[in-house]
């Protein structure tokens, strides 16, 4: 039954629609964009040719079948000519000095060497062309943090070089950033060009939609979603950033701009939620005050010239009262419509007060775990930044109001010192130290009061999982037909690139033995996330704008509409949930994976896994937020353990998931690798059961990220301690090659009484009540609902081979390959599961009748790396064996050859393991 339409050209304009909107404009002197009609432009930069996509790592490998860059854009557009003999000095020079691609996973450089440039080659192009765009490019990954040098965080000396020498000849000059987060920027004072604008990293469409902004198709309407400040030292997380054991928290709340307005205006060079436009807007604010709410009518009206959007923000200062605010907080904030010049909207705000409560950790207010406003006066600020928003109203508050009684949960152990304003006698702000409060309550009593009992044993009583699900049976006793062992096994996902589920994803999980899909559980397909779906089975998808570049267009609309249309693709792959949104705070710039993530600010970063979780929900499969919670450093990602207090993890690190969570439904969630507190968060009770499913009331289901490690308080976190992560109701651990001969502790523990089947039961139950809400159980249930894809070209993404062969290999196996189609271009794909995993020679058997020094290549890929080329020449019509020697990591491999040249004859495959 094709429930569903994907039409492929509206997925194509509302990505190139996002990425304009995400486009961040920090400067336009003299109105140096947009590119005019007629205009030559002379493109500078290497990064022209080999635009940044998306950043690395999981996050980023979506297989595609094209990239726009950003020249690609450019000359896509008419009305603008591009100065074309400065493409080929670029063109040639690239061609002798390729790409550096690296050594694979974080062994990728974040940027690559860029071009020198002569003053010759510059005045030429000054000469001919009316404006100059150049292009910086950065890529970002998982596993490797950026640096704090050149080539990283800040420009190459060659960088510098050309902006320096582009912007001596040229009167206008655009820099381009494509750029997975925010960089230094302080050359901008150095060489002033004309105009800057962050183009972060687009997807597949990015180049069209950035070129949408430098023609003026698109009037730019992004904002910044964290703050850029002058040095990394002024960032308040600087040197509590980049531990090997632990980072100490000491900025506490006052991340981004909630320490900067606070104590340090002047180390900002761009605010928070700045962004200029083409034109430019007055704001009108009504203010009104409600009994639990305040209300803004804010009327924008473009008073420029040409058409554009606006955003506006609303933020709260709160009074300091005994905790202590920062002074801006945003609580609001709405995009209007294209508006015409002259042209007006009204748009509308509400703010709940008891979004602007504070989290009292330390008792000092009398009211100890509760979310409180503090009595006073409750500033309301609007405007387009938060620098520039003004003073709208505000609402006095004549004595403290608690807005909920929680309790004390994930508290830190040890004693440290956090920040806190201090008035001074100007009326403003300094940093005082304040004690922050330590435990107080002991976990593993809590854990252990609520470890629930189940049903008895009963063995297998006919029941299959639709029986639930149509409310014949309880889940309770359902589950009581399960072993034991058949519990423990669908607690153990199988990935990467398991064959139980769609070709090249993430993990299967569920029904992953025969057994359990006797019983009629489905088994459950997830993949990376966030930018769009990674199918290591070399299947092209849809590549999106990343994390930070989605939460800069400020609209929540388009990332609703973005993420339909992804849950839609999702669908016709039959993936269930996406491994994404990632939802951490940008703690400090140089986290190797803020590309992923959304904002400093978590509001913001609630908003926008909200929108598009809601996206995806609407065609019934989901995201799964992660890295819950405080994933803030990839160095030592394993390893690190953030000390952090009570209320800045509830109001910080927190927030975006309690958003997601109670105001989309969130029903996945991935824990981190690392730890807080102690308590490594894939086995931290505190957070996966008392906040999340206790006080959030959260119904969905907890899975580990790739091979994390659980621990015991006190004790070294190690990945077969999977009871800790059961006990804590993680309840999905990810991966393993096999569930059933994964040695972990759960059957061991069982037996000694550390872990309950009652506790086995209830993670059963949380992944099973996921499970039925997914496509995988429709399926099995014979009612899918599929999607028809309309409007697609025909070599565009395509759907998965569900059917795909596995075959398996020993010692020695040889599979034939008679018969394959080997004509130049075309390619070879199969499914391969190893008896064990190491090194390999695999070897090709082939003849050829073409002449002995005729070129044959035949290139073997695995999963999408290379493994090498092997080169045939004629052969005479005989036999010929070329071999090559690979690690093979993981038992589940995708191996494609591709034929360069046509005239070979493939005999067989031949893989044979060396130990
Ligand atoms: C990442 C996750 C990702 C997982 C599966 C891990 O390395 O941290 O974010 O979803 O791999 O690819």
């Amino acid at each position: 039954m094709k429930e569903y339409k994907l039409d492929w050209e509206k997925y194509v304009e509302i990505a190139r629609t996002a990425v304009a909107e995400g486009c961040v404009l920090l400067k336009n002197d003299n109105k140096a964009l947009p590119i005019l009609k007629g205009e030559n432009v002379a493109v500078f930069g290497r990064i022209q040719f080999d635009y940044y996509k998306s950043g690395t790592g999981s996050g980023g490998l979506v297989n595609v079948n094209y990239v726009h860059g950003i020249l690609d854009g450019l000359k896509a557009c008419k009305d603008i000519r591009i100065n074309e003999e400065l493409v080929n000095i670029y063109k040639a020079w690239c061609k002798e000095n390729p790409i550096d691609k690296g050594s694979g996973w974080a062994g990728e450089p974040w940027s690559q060497v860029e071009m020198p440039l002569s003053d010759s080659i510059v005045s030429a192009a000054a000469d001919k062309s009316d404006i100059a765009i150049i292009v910086i490019g950065r890529t970002a990954g998982e596993d490797k943090d950026n640096k704090s040098e050149p080539g990283s965080y800040y420009l190459s000396d060659l960088e510098k070089d050309m902006i320096s020498k582009v912007c001596a000849s040229f009167k206008r000059v655009a820099v381009v950033l494509n750029v997975g987060n925010i960089i230094d920027m302080k050359w901008v004072e150095e060489y002033n060009p004309s105009s800057v604008l962050y183009a972060w990293h687009g997807g597949m469409e990015g180049g069209m939609g950035v070129a949408d902004v430098l023609t003026g198709a698109v009037s730019p309407s992004g904002k910044l979603s964290d703050t850029i400040a002058y040095n990394l030292s002024d960032y308040p997380s600087d040197s509590n950033f980049g531990g090997d054991v632990i980072n100490i928290y000491k900025e506490d709340i006052y991340v981004g701009y909630r320490y900067f307005e606070t104590f340090a205006k002047e180390k900002v060079q761009y605010p928070f939620g700045f962004g200029l436009s083409y034109t430019s807007f007055s704001m009108e604010t009504e203010f009104y005050e409600a009994e639990e709410k305040v209300n803004l009518k804010v009327t924008v009206t473009n008073i420029g010239e040409v058409s554009g959007k606006e955003v506006v923000q609303v933020y709260v200062n709160p009074p300091q009262g005994l905790l202590g605010k920062a002074i801006k907080n945003l609580v609001g904030f709405k995009k209007s419509k294209i508006l015409k010049p002259g042209e007006s909207e009204v748009l509308e705000i509400s703010v709940e007060k008891s979004i602007m409560a504070s989290y009292d950790d330390s008792g000092v207010t009398g009211h100890k775990s509760c979310y409180v406003l503090e009595a006073g006066y409750y500033e309301l600020f609007a405007g387009s930044d938060v620098r520039s928003a003004t003073l709208v109203g505000g609402f006095n508050l004549d004595e403290i109001i608690e807005v909920s009684k929680l309790s004390e949960a994930m508290a830190p152990v040890n004693e440290f010192d956090r920040i806190k304003p201090q008035r001074n006698e100007k009326g403003t702000f300094t940093i005082t130290m304040d004690k922050v409060p330590t435990r107080t309550i002991d976990v593993e009593s809590r854990r252990k009061a609520s470890v629930p009992s189940c049903k008895e044993y009963t063995g297998d009583r006919g029941y299959k999982l639709k029986d639930v699900n149509t409310g014949t049976v309880s889940i309770d006793e359902f589950l009581a037909q399960l072993s034991d062992e058949e519990l423990s096994y669908m607690i153990k996902a199988e990935g990467m690139c398991s064959p139980k589920v769609t070709p090249g994803t993430a993990a299967a999980f569920g029904g992953i033995t025969e057994r359990l899909l006797e019983f009629g559980i489905p088994t459950g397909c997830c993949t990376d996330g966030p930018s769009g779906m990674r199918l290591d089975s070399g299947t092209n998808a849809f590549s999106l704008p990343n994390g930070t570049l989605l939460a800069c267009t400020f609209n929540t609309e388009l990332n609703e509409a973005l993420f339909e249309l992804e849950g839609l693709e999702m669908r016709n792959n039959r993936v269930d949930t996406l491994l994404g949104p990632g939802i951490n705070i940008h703690r400090h710039p140089l986290n190797g994976r803020n590309f992923e993530y959304f904002s400093e600010d978590p509001f913001l970063t609630g908003e926008m896994a909200v929108a598009q979780l809601k996206g995806m929900h609407r065609v019934g499969v989901t995201g799964t937020i992660k890295h819950f919670c405080a994933n803030n450093q990839e160095f030592k990602r394993t390893e690190i353990d953030c000390i952090v207090s009570e209320r800045a993890l509830r109001e910080i690190y927190l927030k975006g998931y309690e958003m997601a969570v109670k105001n989309s439904g969130a029903y996945s969630i991935m824990t981190t690798y690392g730890g807080v507190n102690g308590v490594w968060t894939a086995g931290n009770y505190d957070q996966n059961t008392e906040i999340l499913r206790n006080e959030w009331k959260y119904d969905g289901f907890v899975m580990t990220d790739w091979w994390a490690m659980a621990n015991d308080e006190g004790e070294k976190p190690s990945r077969e301690n999977l009871a800790a992560m059961v006990r804590s109701q993680n309840d999905v651990y990810m991966v393993t090659q096999d569930a059933v001969t994964y040695g972990d502790n759960l059957l061991a523990s069982l037996k000694e009484g550390t872990l309950t089947r009652g506790e086995l039961v209830r993670s059963a139950s949380n992944i099973c009540s996921f499970l039925m809400r997914t496509p995988a159980m429709e399926r099995m249930m014979g009612v899918e609902r599929e999607v028809e894809i309309i409007n697609k070209p025909e070599d565009q993404c395509m759907t998965s081979d569900f059917d795909m062969e596995y075959k398996k290999i020993d010692e020695i196996t040889t599979i034939s390959l008679e018969g394959i189609n080997t004509d130049r271009g075309s390619s070879y794909l199969m499914g391969i599961t190893l008896a064990k995993m190491g090194n390999y020679r695999i070897s090709l058997t082939a003849s050829s009748t073409a002449s002995e020094i005729a070129q044959i290549p035949v290139t073997l890929s695995r999963s999408g790396s290379d493994i090498g080329t092997y080169s045939f020449n004629g052969t005479g019509g005989e036999k010929v064996t070329l071999s090559r020697e690979t690690y093979m990591f993981g038992v589940n491999h995708y191996m494609k050859l591709y034929f360069g040249q046509s005239g070979l004859k493939l005999h067989s495959i031949t893989f044979e393991f060396l130990g």
